[in-house]
């Protein structure tokens, strides 16, 4: 039985005491009985807890919770002020990079652009070099110890090289434009990594959307496997015609061999050359240099 409880009243057959039977059964003093009442006739017959708990007392409330049972991140409200390229930096680069409406802009807002750790070891933003009118557009990989001083792209030993490839097929620079998938000097001329690549890879898009080539040169693995994303090897891919997409508009490119690479491997500079025979004869067919001087 209830520790402490007087046994039960005798009950009528009805199931209720006589009391309850006979009177109104809720009051204020009668109402706890009345409710202990019922639970023995519940068949309760013992408590549960080793301390009394007074269930009547106003109990204390506690604060309301939010309605969303998840509770919000610290600091969340502030979210919206941070800086841009805190958090997201691809998102971020994406979003700068398709705000540029012209080269201008698009420098600038790499110039603006934190997300890339690159640019923290590195002297200047090397964007561009040549005619963004040509119309055929040449592709490296990243800055090194020249360009990252002069903040021009290909203008130490590779680059020198690069420009006997562009004479060897009457092109210059002012008859050419010349970028990296990179825009900043890796430490010691190492790999840039997958991340790296990532947050450059927006603006080039939309580099190569505001040049709108007729014809594009990729220099090199890494600048085949960020742009077309083909990695099965330069060798197995230099030579042969590919397409990229833009702005709807499908644009030949061929991928060729790197000038520093053929200034480690001499003997392959032929191949390049091959491909480069091939380039001249797609910018004759598509009358690039005539349209060039046309446009002035
Ligand atoms: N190598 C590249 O790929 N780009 C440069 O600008 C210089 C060297």
């Amino acid at each position: 039985g209830f520790v402490g409880c007087n046994p039960p009243p005798p009950r009528l057959g009805s199931g209720l005491t006589r009391r309850q039977a006979r009177e109104p059964i809720v009051t204020a003093e009668t109402e706890p009985l009345a409710s202990l009442a019922w639970l023995v006739e519940a068949g309760a017959d013992e408590a549960m807890s080793d301390a009394p708990a007074n269930r009547f007392a106003v109990a204390k409330l506690a604060p309301p919770k939010p309605a969303l049972s998840v509770e919000l991140p610290k600091g969340s409200q502030a979210r919206r002020e941070i800086a841009p390229t805190e958090g997201d930096p691809i998102g971020s680069a994406i979003n700068l990079a398709r705000a540029a409406q012209s080269l201008a802009e698009l420098k600038a807002a790499l110039e603006s652009f934190d997300g890339c750790g690159l640019k923290r070891t590195a002297t200047n933003t090397v964007f561009a070099d040549g005619n963004p009118a040509s119309r055929i557009l040449f592709i490296g990989e990243a800055p090194g110890r020249d360009e990252d001083k002069q903040g021009q792209p290909f203008v130490g030993r590779a680059g020198k090289l690069l420009d006997k490839m562009l004479a060897a097929i009457h092109l210059d620079r002012s008859r050419a434009y010349i970028t990296n998938v990179i825009n900043w000097r890796p430490p010691d001329n190492r790999d840039p990594s997958p991340e790296e690549a990532a947050m450059c890879l927006p603006f080039l898009r939309r580099h190569i959307e505001l040049v709108n080539p007729e014809v594009m040169i990729l220099l090199g693995a890494v600048a085949m496997r960020h742009v077309v994303g083909k990695t099965d090897g330069i060798m197995k891919s230099r030579g042969r015609w590919i397409e990229y997409n833009v702005s709807g508009r499908m644009v030949p490119v061929m991928p060729t061999l790197h000038p520093a690479y053929l200034l480690r491997q001499p003997a392959h500079k032929k191949l390049a050359w091959r491909d480069l025979q091939a380039v001249e004869q797609k910018i004759a067919s598509l009358h690039l240099l005539e349209r060039m001087a046309a446009e002035g």
